[in-house]
């Protein structure tokens, strides 16, 4: 395991029983903005609805990605960076995904499918890169470095062995930041015709190393464990 420090935080990747520090960041950094006014209106509701679905996520995380986490030995996890490794198909979904999220969204399913469903559509399945799900910072931990730490940190892997990133912003200040770190827009979509627009994001490979890799591909200079794929 790798680690590197971030003010008085340690970079490094996840194990298990982090899963529940991880939630609860996700839960809180994600809480409020756009996307989640439109997921579930009310912030109670998004917030009790939040901490079951950010944990399941991590799980799919855990079982078919890397989570790269800022760890502060104070107050536990501050920072959190989901990354998928894709070639031609989406991250696989965790056993029972589907009833799993209708259980825990209720009757906010359709807008949780509808986000799905989008972001999927409009993935570039095409060539080999690393998918970053969800970076997210403790609110309190906020503009302090620990986002950009936790991306450069994941880019020296993605530039050693010449791979690319995609990502999908939530909003012009998220988009700022990732332009700094090589990221450049692709075309803006809406989730549904009236709902919230994402802003993906594609950061070339860059060949620190020369090994581009394809689509389709199996990898052996990936830090993910490669997983059979089935669609989600
Ligand atoms: C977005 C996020 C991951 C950035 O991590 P961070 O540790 O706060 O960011 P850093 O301190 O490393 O970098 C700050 C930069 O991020 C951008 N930024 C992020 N959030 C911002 C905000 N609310 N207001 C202004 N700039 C913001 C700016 O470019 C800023 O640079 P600047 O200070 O020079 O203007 C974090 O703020 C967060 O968790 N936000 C809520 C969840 C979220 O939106 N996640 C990203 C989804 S795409």
């Amino acid at each position: 395991m790798t680690t590197m420090t971030v003010s008085n935080a340690t970079i490094r990747s996840a194990v298990r029983d982090d899963a529940i520090a991880i939630a609860d960041v996700l839960t809180t950094a994600f809480l409020y903005g756009d996307l989640a006014t439109w997921l579930i209106p009310h912030p109670d509701t998004r917030a009790r609805v939040y901490r079951p679905y950010f944990a399941l996520l991590t799980e799919q995380a855990l079982d078919h990605g890397q989570i790269d986490i800022t760890y502060d030995p104070d107050v536990g996890v501050t920072a959190v960076a989901l990354w998928y490794p894709i070639a031609d198909r989406p991250v696989p979904a965790p056993d029972g995904y589907q009833t799993r999220l209708a259980q825990i969204t209720g009757e906010y399913l359709h807008r949780f499918t509808a986000l799905d469903q989008a972001t999927h559509r409009h993935h570039p399945y095409t060539d080999w890169h690393h998918y970053l799900g969800h970076l997210a910072v403790r609110p309190d931990f906020q503009r302090r470095g620990l986002g950009g730490g936790l991306l450069r940190h994941h880019h020296r892997e993605l530039d050693r062995t010449g791979t690319a990133a995609y990502l999908e912003a939530t909003g012009s200040d998220n988009s700022r930041l990732y332009a700094q770190f090589g990221y450049q827009p692709c075309a803006t979509y809406h989730v549904t015709p009236a709902g919230p627009a994402l802003f993906p994001m594609w950061r070339p490979a860059r060949l620190a190393t020369p090994q581009r890799h394809k689509a389709g591909r199996s990898e052996a200079t990936t830090p993910f464990a490669q997983q059979p794929s089935r669609p989600t």
